[in-house]
């Protein structure tokens, strides 16, 4: 199989954006509108309708309601939580809804991490804030002198705070949104006074820290209890319905393996016996090596020819910090994609595309004589110029160009740039990791526990099934399943204050 190298695509495209009006070539709107679309696995589609709104088909239950009336109703600071499944997004969606209609354009609907905000149609609490995995680390006057004027905006004018996935905002991120909000707001109470409604389980996933000694979750934070008025458990489990699969994974969540779990993780070793129905199985690994292997072997048995882009980096020649950049971005240097590819976007785009949306690559777009391709044509001259089109689960496609992903740093009183990566915005993504894969429900999935290091992490993984019938297990033993002690305390010391039940 042929590869083709496309080392002038970047200087060609610059001029290349998202929203680029009058694309009018007869071949590309006929091929946008064709019938034939690659397939996309009906999990896909779920994500789809589960961003689009379904959820507002399911009748919220009774503990549900309760919690969504007291924050639509009330201007309370409210932490939900609850086992995984427990409908806590899902609810999330209904209460989003209420919030706007109380308070117009000044919700802002975020999650900690991109996939999971697609899950709720929101943002990444990053983008909202104006801040990166860099600044937020500044001082908080250094955060606000350089602030983006956007993010100066959406702070101004926010009257409800909605955040998912909190179990991943560590306690030091939270008390500089707390500033914010009261610098932007000039009020001195909690959160400058605007509502906040936070959603997640501490027994999930962790903040990313490199030294797992200092995680410091966001409930140590001084300012915790003095900003939220209610905590609340969800207590019934909507994502499996078998009782021996819900018990397992509530003991799991508390880090305990019973010897009757033992038995049924080890029944999991074999592959299930599907039917040939096209659903996709998701592939979960702890690390991000396993991952790749997986995609790489994937895209291989894809009949169709390669595309390499190979990704641009630059330092500054003297304060050149191009491997702390490399760090916090998922591009990979070699990008190989081929037709029917499945994809995730890492970049934000609009509100409906965002970094951990999914796609398919569909065909090929020539940036030279704006053609469309199918497949790569054998023959192609030196310097013409392809981009991957990929069309998303929400149902748009999209010709993906370039991105930059840059570190600024000060120098001398000035914002310089020192380090960036120029890289098509996609990586594959038949098998993720199970960090990416928080806050999912997934209808058949192969997880593979080899190299589990966190807390949460195997009880993650596997309370992504609905089913002990859809979910194969390899590597199981009862030493990967742990819970971090501060967060059994903490939920020890939990009890409602408002009645549910
Ligand atoms: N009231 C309900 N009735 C029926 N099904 C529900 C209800 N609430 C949630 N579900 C279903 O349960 C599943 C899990 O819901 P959801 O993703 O909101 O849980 P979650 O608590 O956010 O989980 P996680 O902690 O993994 O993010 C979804 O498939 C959803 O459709
Ligand atoms: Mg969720």
């Amino acid at each position: 199989m042929s590869k083709f190298q496309q080392p002038g695509i970047f200087s060609l495209l610059n001029y290349f954006n998202w929203n680029r009006k009058g694309i009018s070539n007869h071949s590309l709107k006929k091929f946008l509108h064709r019938s034939d679309e690659p397939h996309i696995s009906k999990e896909e589609l779920s994500f789809q309708e589960l961003s689009k709104g379904k959820q507002h088909d399911i009748k919220l239950s009774k503990e549900q309601k309760v919690i969504r009336s007291l924050i639509i109703k009330t201007n309370k600071n409210v932490f939900y939580t609850g086992a995984a499944g427990t409908g806590k997004s899902v609810l999330l969606h209904s209460i989003i809804k209420g919030l706007k209609a109380k308070y117009k354009n000044s919700v802002s609907v975020t999650a900690t991490t991109g996939i999971a905000a697609v899950n709720i149609g929101g943002q990444t609490l990053h983008s909202f804030a104006g801040l990166t995995p860099q600044t937020q680390h500044y001082e908080i006057k250094d955060i606000i002198k350089d602030l983006p004027k956007g993010a100066e905006d959406r702070w101004r004018c926010l009257k409800a705070l909605v955040i998912d996935e909190v179990s991943m905002l560590n306690a030091d991120l939270f008390e500089k949104l707390n500033c914010l909000a009261q610098y932007y707001h000039n009020n001195t109470l909690p959160f400058g006074g605007i509502q906040l409604v936070l959603a997640g389980d501490f027994f999930q996933l962790p903040p990313i820290e490199k030294d797992n000694d200092k995680v410091k979750y966001c409930f140590e934070a001084d300012s915790w209890s003095k900003t939220l008025n209610h905590t609340i458990v969800l207590a019934k489990v909507h994502r499996q319905r078998e009782e021996e699969f819900i018990n397992m994974l509530n003991e799991f969540r508390y880090g305990y393996v019973s010897k009757k779990s033992n038995q049924i993780m080890s029944n999991l070793e074999k592959a299930p016996n599907y039917d040939n129905d096209g659903i996709l199985v998701t592939e979960l690994y702890a690390i991000n090596k396993y991952v790749n292997n997986i995609n790489t072997a994937k895209l291989a048995e894809l009949p169709y020819q390669e595309m390499v882009y190979e990704a641009k980096d630059w330092e500054h020649e003297k304060r050149g910090r191009l491997q702390t950049l490399l760090k916090n971005c998922l591009a990979p240097k070699r990008l190989i994609l081929k037709r029917d590819a499945q994809v995730m976007l890492l970049r934000n785009v609009t509100q409906d595309l965002v970094n951990g949306t999914k796609g398919v690559v569909i065909g090929w777009f020539s940036v030279n004589n704006w053609e469309f391709y199918d497949d790569i044509p054998d023959v192609l001259t030196e310097d013409e110029s392809l981009l991957p089109v990929v069309k998303f689960i929400n149902g748009q496609t999209k010709i993906v160009p370039p991105f930059e992903w840059k570190l600024e740093t000060k120098f001398k009183e000035k914002v310089e740039k020192v380090a960036s990566r120029l890289q098509i915005p996609l990586m594959l993504c038949w098998a993720i990791s199970i960090h990416k894969s928080q806050g999912h429900t997934l209808e058949r999935v192969k997880v593979n526990l080899d190299r589990t290091f966190e807390n949460g992490q195997t009880y993650v993984a596997l309370s992504r099934a609905t089913s002990l019938n859809s979910l194969q297990v390899l590597n199981f033993s009862a030493d990967k399943v742990f819970a971090e002690s501060k967060v059994i305390d903490f939920y020890k010391s939990l009890t409602s204050s408002v009645n549910i039940a």
